[in-house]
Order: structure tokens, then C-alpha cells, then sequence
């Protein structure tokens, strides 16, 4: 038994902050402590009463930065890392002339093996402690990404995409070998430490209306896995979905005919929906996924934040990676508040901190565990610190209020603002990690 106390400003959220007074949404501490155990926050409050439980215990102090919950990207694909900042084009040329020749070389377990390393690498080093991930059509991609999650003890979700139409053959299954490659992981690595499964079949585009039978099926069998899929990101892609299911009423439609629309559903993207498609995500529980910098990197659209959660719906937000051109959840809100003033509506700081900690742990079902700083919890935490550069210090000498420092965070800040990041209580966050890898 090894404890840890982590001395700083403490920040966690308990709902959503319905406005910037809300201060009952949140928890937050000047000069507060964590104590960790055993991969767990054993207690949380003020520093004068928390260290009175942990005599003799290493303190790490971090002072006078602000500690938080570890971020969660609730949508990311592991092997595009490296093709982000591809050049010119939107959506199904951007699959065909990037991203499946990337996918590609993830055949190969070596090369799976050393991307999963630098993958890690590039989600701690932003503070990111879980992650939704496609991995590639192979087994062994999501072999080399639960194992490299394993390896640090990160709560990370994952699932090779199936796919079986519309794209190279080397980048191809069949409906049999997506359903048996897919089962047999589940049945490695769903539960095993902190890993958990999310059944993924890339698109409507690109499997049979065998496969995603099949994909029905699978997730029949294991209704606590996740399902992970893109719904209406862009205008070409709707049209050809509508070519290729001419049954179905809309797009998720297509989905939901196969027993893919629950609350486990995580639908990245989910920009241009039809009214239908609104009622039936409500209804059903399902959520979709924001992912601002990749929608405004493909031309793809503006997500209407607002108007799902004027239904009720719960939506994610996630960098998209290799669309997405950052890791960092802090630039993701940046780009997504500015999505939302495109449409007259607001991203505060609160509830953008809120979003990318315990919204995103309320949309995987997993903010009993993660999300937050209640004692009980995974002790996932990160060290922000928002003067990281010279001109956030510029910005942070004019401000007042704990709002405005989030919000030069959520608007300035990226991997150069996380001071350090816990991954079950353990320190991750190496200077130059990430270049050296
Ligand atoms: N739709 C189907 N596959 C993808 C993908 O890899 N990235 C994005 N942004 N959209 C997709
Ligand atoms: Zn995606």
C-alpha cells in the first residue's frame, strides 16, 4: 500500500453547470489535497483536513496549479495519428486518399505495437486518461492498443472497426471473420483490468447489410459493450448511405434496423439530422459525439449542441483524430465554443470543463469511476496550469475569477498547460516523452 498526496487547487464537477453562477454544479477547493491508494482517491477536500489521514505520506505538491479530473475523449482513431494535417479534402477523399492506406500498415503487430506506445504517449501528454478508440480492421491493432493501455493501467475503450465493403482489400474483413475477430477480443480484453470493449463497425458505407446483421448479433451477446459508428458527418456520405440502404427511412435508420441504437451507442459526428433522427436518439438513450476540430478541419458542418440537449440527449465530445488536428481536449472545446457562436449559442468554461471530465464519464456510463474527484473514484487527475505560455500569462494577469482562468484554458491551452497526468495514481507524464518516442 503506497499513498500519495497531491497538494493543489482542486476542481470537480458533480452535474452539469446549468450557467457560470452555478457554483453548486462544482466542488472546488483553494488549497486542497487528494489522497491517493491503490490506483483510487481515498479522499478529497481541504488540505489542512486531508493530510491530517495521511501522516508520513509523500506529498507532491502542486501549487498553485489547478488539479482536475483526467479528460476523456469519448471519440479518437488509434491509427491515424499520423495523418493528421492531411491536406485538402473533405470526407469519403479524405478516407480514400489518407486513411485506409494508414490503416493499412496496421496489419503489421510491430508496426501496431510501436503506434500504440507513441498513441499513449500523445493522450497523456494532453491529459487525456481515457480514450473511445477505433483501432484498424486488424486483430492485432487492438491487440497492440489494449495491451500498450494495459502496460499503464489507462481505463481505455477500444474495438477493431469492422468493415467489409467500399474500401482497399487490405483493409477489408468479411461479416464472419468481423464478428469472430471481434468476439474473440471481447472475450480477451472487455473487463480485463481497465479495459473495456466498444464494438465498432466503421460506417454504414462500409459494411454489407450482413455485417452489420452480424454486428447486431455481437452486441445482442454482450449487451455491456459499447457501440461506436459515424452517423451523418457529411452531405456525400448521407447521399451514398441512402444508395446503399434504399430501405431505410434516413441514415440511422440504417442503425438502429440492426439493433445498434442503445444507450451504449457513441455516434460520432451526428451533424445533419433529420428530425426522425433527433426523436429516435432521444428515445433510444444513444449519443452522439462532438468532434469540433475535425468538423471544422473536413468542411463537414456545425453541430447543433443546443438543440440535442433541448431533447434531453447526452452528447460526447472528442478530438477525432486524424481529422481532428489535436490531441487535446483543451483545443477541442476552443474550436467547439467557436462551432457554437457560429450558431448563436455558448460553450461556458464550467460546462466545457464539466463536458470533457464527468459528461464524457456520464456518456460511457462510467462516472462512478472516473469524471470526478469523489473519493471512490480511479485516481485519473491532471495538473493544469493555465500561465503554461507567455501569452496565457499575459491573458491570466487580467484575470479575476476561477471562469476566466478556465476559459483562457479551454480557449489557449493545449499539451503545453498539463503540468502532469495521473493515471491511476501514478505519475505519466515524462518531459519529452512524446518527441523522444
Ligand atoms: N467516417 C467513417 N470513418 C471515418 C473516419 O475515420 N473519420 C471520420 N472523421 N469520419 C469517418
Ligand atoms: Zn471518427
Amino acid at each position: 500500500m503506497t499513498d500519495t498526496l497531491l497538494r493543489g487547487r482542486i476542481l470537480s464537477f458533480n452535474r452539469a453547470p446549468l450557467s457560470a453562477e452555478d457554483s453548486t454544479a462544482y466542488s472546488y477547493v483553494e488549497d486542497g489535497a487528494l489522497l491517493l491508494r491503490d490506483g483510487l482517491i481515498i479522499a478529497s477536500g481541504p488540505y489542512a483536513e486531508v493530510s491530517l489521514q495521511a501522516q508520513g505520506t509523500e506529498i507532491i505538491d502542486h501549487r498553485p496549479h489547478l488539479l482536475m479530473a483526467g479528460f476523456i475523449d469519448t471519440h479518437i482513431h488509434f491509427p491515424q495519428l499520423q495523418i493528421v494535417a492531411s491536406w485538402g479534402s473533405q470526407l469519403l477523399d479524405w478516407l480514400n486518399g489518407y486513411t485506409f492506406p494508414a490503416e493499412a500498415e496496421f496489419a503489421d503487430a510491430q508496426h501496431a505495437r510501436a503506434m500504440a506506445r507513441r498513441f499513449c504517449d500523445q493522450l497523456i501528454d494532453h491529459g487525456t486518461t481515457t480514450a473511445v478508440a477505433f483501432c484498424s480492421v486488424h486483430k492485432t491493432s487492438a491487440e497492440a492498443f489494449f495491451a500498450e493501455a494495459e502496460s499503464r493501467n489507462m481505463r481505455m475503450i477500444g474495438g477493431k472497426t469492422m468493415m467489409d465493403r467500399n474500401a482497399p482489400e487490405a483493409v477489408r474483413d468479411t461479416p464472419q471473420q468481423g464478428f469472430d475477430d471481434s468476439k474473440a477480443l471481447i472475450e480477451t480484453w472487455h473487463g480485463r483490468g481497465r479495459g473495456l470493449y466498444a464494438i465498432t463497425p466503421r460506417f454504414a458505407i462500409t459494411s454489407t447489410p450482413e455485417q452489420l446483421e452480424m454486428t447486431g448479433a455481437l452486441m445482442a451477446e454482450h449487451p455491456d459493450c459499447y457501440v461506436q459508428t459515424h452517423l451523418s458527418e457529411n452531405h456525400d456520405e448521407i447521399a451514398f448511405t441512402a444508395e446503399l440502404y434504399p430501405q431505410a427511412r434516413d441514415y440511422l435508420d440504417v442503425y438502429e434496423r440492426f439493433g445498434l441504437l442503445t444507450p451504449r451507442s457513441l455516434l460520432g459526428h451526428a451533424i445533419h439530422l433529420k428530425p426522425r433522427e433527433i426523436d429516435a436518439i432521444a428515445q433510444s438513450g444513444a449519443h452522439p459525439v462532438f468532434c469540433p476540430t475535425s468538423n471544422l478541419f473536413l468542411g463537414s458542418g456545425l453541430f447543433d449542441a443546443a438543440g440535442l440537449e433541448a431533447r434531453g440527449i447526452t452528447s460526447g465530445i472528442a478530438t477525432d483524430i486524424g481529422a481532428g488536428t489535436s490531441f487535446s481536449m483543451l483545443q477541442s472545446l476552443n474550436e467547439g465554443y467557436k462551432i457554437l457562436q457560429l450558431q448563436g449559442q455558448k460553450l461556458q468554461a464550467l460546462r466545457a470543463f464539466d463536458w470533457i471530465t464527468r459528461g464524457n464519464a456520464e456518456v460511457l456510463g462510467l462516472a462512478d469511476r472516473i469524471g470526478t474527484l469523489v473519493p471512490g473514484s480511479e485516481a485519473d487527475v491532471v495538473v493544469l496550469d493555465a500561465r503554461a505560455t507567455s501569452a496565457m500569462a499575459l491573458r491570466m494577469e487580467r484575470a479575476q475569477t476561477l471562469e476566466e482562468e478556465l476559459f483562457v484554458l479551454q480557449m489557449m491551452g493545449d499539451d503545453r498547460a498539463i503540468v502532469q497526468t495521473y493515471v491511476a495514481g501514478v505519475a505519466r507524464k515524462e518531459a519529452g516523452a512524446a518527441l523522444a518516442a
